[in-house]
């Protein structure tokens, strides 16, 4: 009896311990952790990632997250999905979660990083996907498209837009000047924070503020606070408190935060490295010319209060230069979460635009 009490205290203890002790990868449920594999890509770095296996005639949707996030990003696009037979891939992108966190930033231009998620599907023995992405996600979507095509049959674009093959042509300054002259204030100002050497550790020593306003409830306080020039840094370094959304709950907020602190800052912050300076620029001249255009369906989903990726213009504006096909645009009220801002609305709108693509799989 004594023994059975102890071992289980031993138990409980070691369970509440845990996951300061070891690393968790894994996310809860909807996720179903018996779910996530890892894979040796062909340039021998590691992908984690959710992988549900597709009923006869259903797609399989390939879910790409931006910065900074995990495949739990799209918890409620997995609950929903799952349940109907959906194929589901959702990896954690390169540098977070359960996925390797090279430092070189180099090693996170789209040419490579297409040829890891391509590696996946030919793991999983999936000849066409459809995908899903949000935020640094459509950077991977828009050059999955430019590099392979036949690999995929239709692209849905959540808040960022597809990025042609000469967006990051253009000098991180020009377009601060033409965000300034176009939007009354400079949108992207905040890159010059994030690829600076040591911003990694400077967001995570202010971390709470950092969320607060990375999830504000208020978006427009990002055009002050966040986008501009030095907002940033001024707004975190100073520990400013700002009421979160409420469409994360606190227990979500934890999980993802500790996700994010656990793989440190420095390596999903080489993304900005390389479009701040002209690694992704140099790397994109490789887009084979014809490929430039979608033939296939898009769908874009415009964040209407998103003031940092101002994704109704901008994103709109290159989805339809994109596209060579049909594309369908849903517009919703919410900040730069739209996945989990209003689940329910873009669950059924994605639904309906997957259903209506007459796929004969
Ligand atoms: C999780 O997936 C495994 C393997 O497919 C399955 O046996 C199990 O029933 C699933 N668990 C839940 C809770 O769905
Ligand atoms: C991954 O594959 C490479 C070869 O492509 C190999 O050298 C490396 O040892 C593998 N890494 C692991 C962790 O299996
Ligand atoms: C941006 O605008 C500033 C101030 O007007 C100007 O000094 C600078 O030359 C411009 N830079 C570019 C790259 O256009
Ligand atoms: C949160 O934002 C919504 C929409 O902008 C607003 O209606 C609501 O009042 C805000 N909540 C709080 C507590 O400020
Ligand atoms: C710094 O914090 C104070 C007190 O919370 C606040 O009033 C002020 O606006 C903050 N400054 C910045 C730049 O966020
Ligand atoms: C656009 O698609 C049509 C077929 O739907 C095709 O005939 C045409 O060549 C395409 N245009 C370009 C520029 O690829």
């Amino acid at each position: 009896m004594f023994f059975q009490v102890l071992s289980s205290l031993l138990l409980a203890l070691a369970a509440s311990a845990s996951p300061a002790l070891l690393p968790r990868v894994d996310v809860p449920a909807p996720f179903n952790s018996s779910l996530f594999k890892d894979l040796n890509v062909s340039r021998g770095l590691n992908y984690h990632y959710y992988a549900v296996p597709a009923d006869t005639g259903k797609p399989t949707l390939l879910f790409l997250h931006g910065f900074p996030s995990t495949s739990y990003d799209w918890r409620h696009q997995v609950a929903f999905f799952q349940d109907k037979g959906y194929g589901l891939l959702v990896p954690d992108m390169l540098g977070y979660g359960g996925t390797s966190k090279p430092l070189d930033p180099q090693l996170y231009v789209s040419s490579l990083v297409t040829r890891d998620i391509v590696d996946i599907l030919n793991a999983e023995g999936i000849d066409r996907a459809v995908v899903v992405s949000h935020d640094w996600g459509s950077m991977t979507a828009s050059r999955l498209a430019n590099y392979f095509p036949e690999r995929f049959l239709s692209y849905a674009f959540l808040t960022s837009g597809y990025f042609t093959p000469t967006f990051f042509a253009t000098p991180y300054e020009e377009n601060l000047n033409l965000s300034q002259a176009v939007l009354g204030y400079k949108n992207l100002g905040y890159w010059d924070f994030f690829s600076s050497e040591g911003a990694d550790q400077i967001i995570l020593e202010h971390f709470d503020s950092f969320w607060d306003i990375l999830y504000v409830n208020d978006t427009t306080k990002t055009i002050t606070d966040f986008s501009p020039l030095g907002a940033l840094e001024a707004f975190i370094t100073n520990d400013t408190r700002i009421l979160p959304a409420d469409y994360v709950t606190p227990e979500e907020r934890a999980i993802q935060m500790e996700a994010i602190r656990q793989g440190g800052l420095a390596a999903p912050l080489n993304v900005y490295k390389i479009v701040r300076g002209t690694l992704e620029g140099q790397d994109d001249k490789g887009i084979p010319e014809e490929n430039a255009l979608i033939h296939t369906p898009l769908f874009f989903g415009a964040a209407l209060r998103d003031y940092i990726s101002v994704s109704a213009p901008i994103g709109l504006a290159g989805a339809l230069i994109a596209s060579n096909s049909t594309v369908t645009i849903r517009e919703y009220n919410s900040g730069h979460w739209v996945q989990m801002t209003l689940p329910d609305e873009v669950n059924s709108d994605l639904l309906e635009w997957i259903e209506g693509l007459g796929l004969d799989l």
